[in-house]
């Protein structure tokens, strides 16, 4: 029977950027990603943030003590920037693949960023000495002004502060994680350069603000960056779709208990990692482009990173997946992205 299903076989993929959190939730979180990924980007912004190897060996081996499904799972770190991050610490770090890479958060532009950075100004040392090791930067590219309309942080954060960035570190492998806007996508596309990609969501991908507010407010489709204008979302889908080797998958799934996303200040973050893969594929498909769907998946990231590309292979089938409701965490619960719905795609 199964044979009357289309199939696709490709490289395992990789995650080049997820939040795995820890404790209970990241036992609970963890296998989801496993299952489709062969190594992910863990995202250092736990509320005390991985700064140094100490934590960030601490943490890597309590995600290699939770893995059940891959004992092959390669967890790869960050180490989350603040203005005294030293040198040292930051050149050990990723001479001994502690870590592969820094992640720059202006102060609270989003979650556990509250000791994120200031003034760019304050790490141009710390900037510098990375493009000196060749260490990249992961960026979240959204200005911290709140004065500046939230639709318009990302656009802003590249005017105002990521192209002064690369004029004066024009080698500095920078990273542009979950764009968003027409102005990420041209951006990228028009420079063209072994120093500069981007990773995109699933949910910036299927959906657009829209969807948010649609017959009343929708707290689980709350993210940051913020879901956009569908000109927006029409730019992404655009780009992945023209197999542009300098976007790459970053799931960002980010999961907050119910009760801290549906309360009077809900936290931003989609728990997706049990469908991520899974929408990626529905997305190519609806945009023809499956062609270069292995790319986005698996090529585009390792490429950009100078690591080698897996050796495993998946295969994913057209045969319909129904995403749970809810994971239960104790006497707490996670909703994941696409609650309960059917998507036409599934892991064999
Ligand atoms: O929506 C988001 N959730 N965006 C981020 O940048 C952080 C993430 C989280 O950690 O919850
Ligand atoms: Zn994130």
């Amino acid at each position: 029977m199964m044979s009357n299903f289309k199939k696709i076989k490709i490289i395992k993929p990789d995650d080049w950027h997820v939040h795995i959190r820890e404790n209970k939730i990241l036992k609970k979180v963890l296998p989801y990603t496993e299952m489709f990924y062969q190594r992910a980007i863990i995202m250092p912004n736990l509320k005390e943030p991985i700064i140094d190897c100490k934590k960030a060996l601490s943490y890597r081996s309590k995600i290699i003590q939770s893995c059940k499904l891959n004992k092959k799972f390669q967890p790869l770190m960050i180490c989350y920037l603040t203005k005294e991050t030293s040198l040292k610490e930051l050149k050990y770090g990723f001479l001994k693949k502690i870590f592969i890479g820094s992640k720059l958060y202006l102060n609270n532009s989003t979650t556990n960023a509250n000791t994120g950075i200031n003034k760019i100004n304050d790490i141009f040392h710390i900037l510098e000495f990375m493009q000196k090791i060749k260490m990249p930067l992961l960026i979240h590219g959204e200005e911290n002004n709140p004065n500046i309309d939230i639709y318009d942080r990302e656009s802003k954060f590249i005017d105002n502060i990521l192209e002064p960035l690369r004029k004066k570190f024009p080698e500095l492998k920078i990273i542009l994680e979950h764009i968003t806007t027409k102005e990420s996508v041209s951006y990228i596309e028009e420079n063209n350069s072994p120093y500069l990609a981007g990773t995109i969501t699933p949910h910036h991908l299927m959906l657009n603000r829209n969807n948010m507010f649609f017959g009343g407010i929708h707290p689980n489709l709350y993210c940051l960056p913020i879901l956009k204008r569908n000109t927006h979302q029409i730019a992404l889908r655009k780009a992945i779709s023209n197999g542009n080797k300098n976007f790459f998958l970053g799931s960002d799934s980010a999961p907050h208990f119910y009760k801290n996303k549906i309360n009077s200040i809900g936290c931003a973050g989609i728990f997706n990692a049990p469908s991520s893969l899974l929408c990626y594929v529905s997305v190519f498909e609806e945009m023809n482009a499956l062609k270069y769907f292995e790319d986005f998946c698996s090529k585009n990231g390792p490429n950009f990173y100078n690591l080698p590309i897996n050796k495993e292979i998946i295969t994913l089938v057209k045969k319909p997946f129904k995403v749970p409701s809810k994971i239960t965490i104790g006497k707490n619960f996670i909703i994941p992205f696409l609650s309960n719905k059917v998507l036409q795609w599934s892991i064999l």
